[in-house]
């Protein structure tokens, strides 16, 4: 059964990489059509972003960390953007590494059905 009034979730997963500052932009188009947006930042990309900027246009605090105990909940995502995504997690991610809150999700994201599309930022070097 669908949550009439709930609106969906969108989880923007920032990692370490120059347009993680930029991701404000992302966060105005995905209200535009209707999501709701949590942003999950790696612990490397805290340095990139303006936390508290992006919180109060989200609502929601940054989270870059498990929760710890007592503390509430992440609405439960329906699709994952990762944008920017850095080598350092997408190969991370390609070898069941979760030693971020943000790989964690990442790992757990096709056993839940959660889509995710992935934006990677990487250089010609790291690519090749
Ligand atoms: C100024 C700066 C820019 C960077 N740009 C990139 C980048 O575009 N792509 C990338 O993969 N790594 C980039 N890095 C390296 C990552 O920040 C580094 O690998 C970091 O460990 C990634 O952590 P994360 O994947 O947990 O976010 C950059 C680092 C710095 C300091």
């Amino acid at each position: 059964m669908t949550e009439p009034d709930r609106r969906r979730v969108l989880y923007v997963i920032v990692c370490a990489a120059g347009p993680a500052g930029d991701v404000g932009k992302l966060v105005t188009l995905a209200h535009q059509r209707g999501w709701d947006v949590q942003i999950i930042a790696t612990p490397a990309a805290l340095d990139f972003i303006d936390t508290a900027a992006l919180e109060a246009q989200t609502g929601h605090p940054v989270r870059s960390d498990y929760r710890k105990p007592g503390e509430p909940r992440s609405p439960k995502a329906d699709a994952i953007i990762v944008a920017p995504a850095t080598y350092n997690t997408i190969n991370k991610w390609a070898n069941g590494i979760a030693d971020t809150y943000a790989l964690g999700i990442l790992a757990e994201a096709p056993n839940l059905g959660i889509p995710v599309v992935v934006l990677p930022f990487v250089n010609t070097a790291l690519v090749s």
